[in-house]
């Protein structure tokens, strides 16, 4: 029982330690900007550098690049699977990638 209860301090001390780390870091807005971007990675490439023939998303104006996802999510740009991709995101998650990704 003793030993239980030693592990189940260390589980949590080790969620409190995760969280104190992870915290500063989500706070700020280019790491914030690289978690959200590294979902877009998998089709766009690393750093937003796609292999042809799927678009690059780097170095793009940041308007054009909320633009871009803006009209996805309205359907005003044509998609086949960038609605889904662009959809769920707030208006300031959208940003931090648009900035991430122009620096790439
Ligand atoms: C499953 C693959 C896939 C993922 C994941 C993905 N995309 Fe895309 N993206 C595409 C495809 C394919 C296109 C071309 C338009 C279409 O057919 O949807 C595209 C087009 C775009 C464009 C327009 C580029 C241009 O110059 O025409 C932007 C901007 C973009 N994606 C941003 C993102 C962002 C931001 C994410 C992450 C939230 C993301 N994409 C995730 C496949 C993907």
């Amino acid at each position: 029982m003793r030993t239980l209860q030693l592990h189940i301090t260390g589980l949590v001390a080790g969620i409190l330690a995760l969280l104190l780390i992870s915290g500063p870091a989500l706070a700020d807005g280019v790491s914030r900007g690289a978690l959200l971007a590294s979902m877009c990675e998998t089709c766009h490439g690393t750093d937003g550098v796609g292999a042809k023939p799927m678009q690059s998303i780097n170095g793009m104006d940041v308007k054009d690049f909320v633009d871009f996802m803006k009209a996805f999510v309205s359907r005003e740009e044509a998609s086949t699977m960038m609605y889904r991709h662009a959809e769920g995101y707030t208006d300031e998650e959208i940003q931090a990638m648009a900035e991430y990704f122009k620096d790439r």
